[in-house]
């Protein structure tokens, strides 16, 4: 079981830290780590955030695991040459197409979401969102406009076969599931999304145990927090899934919490290869002081031996322990907790 390790930036390190001693723990036979670097630290040390060497390692591991990147130094720098290539070079690389982003709220952890008790109680979605297309991997750039002034300018596109390799993935997900599936768009305005629409359909024809309906993007930000009970699969784009996952985590409590799962087509000795990530950033704020909320990270290792793995037991052991671990009143400064990033995975380790 090979595993690339990919840190990051900011509190990336931090929060890697803590899954890797989690799945360490485990006892695994044949795991294997080795660490790379990506981001700005990658670009500081090698003069780019994604160096060969680290998608060579990605490409012949298993799985990845993946930190965070971002780092405010680098901002200023070309687009190809800033941190968040890095992650958007591997999915693109690697052809992950498929972004899968639960939230959910654990039975009796309603208190920690600012929504009422008995809406927040009901939030248990599982966001299908496409990761290699969309407006992310356009052309793009800056011209003048007419009156003279700086336009910028990033092409939104999608094809059918796009749409429909990941409407597969969000069918699979429903029928595991209650076979619900809401596709989210945005086709009263975009050309894309009319395509987008119009393809989920014509593959939906296809999946008669599939109960599919259609929502605007605006509408659905507003119902995931005003009766969040109605989603259990949400199949969107790659921009909306972005911004839909920040929303749900809130709502679940915190940022801090959600886990994730991009994957493609690609079979491995031991399953489908994968890479997991927190939805979180590098969170340039508290990077370096400890505060970090692990949990996310270490939900995504739990994912990692779910999806790439087959091995079901353990990733309910961690998630388990996670979900013990905020029931004894464990948490971070995100949820109004004091618990540092160090003691919130030794009291995961603990509960193992
Ligand atoms: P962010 O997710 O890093 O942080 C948003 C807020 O949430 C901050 O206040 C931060 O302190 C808090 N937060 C995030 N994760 C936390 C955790 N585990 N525990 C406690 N608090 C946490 O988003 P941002 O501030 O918009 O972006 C910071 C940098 O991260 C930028 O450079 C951005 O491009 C990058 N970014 C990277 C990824 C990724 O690597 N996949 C994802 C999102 C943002
Ligand atoms: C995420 C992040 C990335 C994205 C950025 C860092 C490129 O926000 O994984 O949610 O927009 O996909
Ligand atoms: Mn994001």
């Amino acid at each position: 079981m090979k595993i690339a390790v990919l840190p990051g930036d900011g509190i990336g390190p931090e929060v890697t830290r803590q899954a890797v001693m989690v799945l360490e723990a485990l006892d695994l036979p044949g795991l294997t780590l080795f660490d790379g670097d990506v981001g700005g630290i990658a670009y500081k040390r090698h003069g780019h955030p994604l160096p060969e060497e680290t998608l060579t390692m990605a490409r012949e591991a298993d799985a990845v695991l993946f930190g965070a990147v971002g780092d405010p130094d680098c901002d200023g720098l070309e687009r190809h040459l800033r941190p968040e290539q890095a992650i958007l070079g591997l999915r693109k690389e690697l052809d992950l197409f498929a972004n899968l982003r639960p939230a959910k709220v654990f039975a009796g952890m309603e208190h920690l979401s600012p929504l009422k008790p008995e809406i927040a109680r009901t939030l248990d979605m599982m966001i299908v969102r496409e990761l290699t297309g969309d407006v992310y991997f356009g052309d793009k750039g800056e011209r003048k406009a007419a009156d003279g002034s700086r336009e910028g300018w990033d092409m939104m596109s999608y094809c059918e076969t796009e749409v429909s390799r990941i409407a597969q993935v969000a069918f699979s997900t429903a029928r595991a599931g209650n076979g619900e599936l809401c596709s989210v768009d945005k086709a009263n305005v975009l050309e894309t999304s009319q395509v987008w629409r119009d393809t989920v359909i014509a593959a939906a024809a296809a999946q008669p145990d599939i109960t599919l309906s259609h929502m605007y993007v605006d509408n659905a930000a507003m119902q995931i927090i005003s009766n969040p009970s109605q989603f259990s699969v949400i199949l969107t784009a790659n921009l909306f899934g972005d911004i839909l996952s920040d929303l749900a985590s809130a709502a679940v409590g915190s940022i801090g919490l959600l886990p994730s799962a991009s994957m493609g087509d690609r079979s491995t000795d031991h399953g489908l290869f994968g890479l997991y990530e927190p939805i979180h950033g590098s969170a340039p704020d508290i990077a370096g002081q400890g505060k970090a909320n692990p949990m996310a990270t270490i939900l995504s290792a739990a994912m990692m031996l779910r999806h790439s793995f087959g091995r079901e037991a353990e990733a309910a052991r961690i998630e388990n322990a996670v979900e013990s671990a905020l029931a004894d009143g464990i948490r971070g400064g995100d949820l109004g907790g004091t618990h540092g990033c160090e003691e919130i995975g030794a009291a995961v380790l603990k509960r193992l």
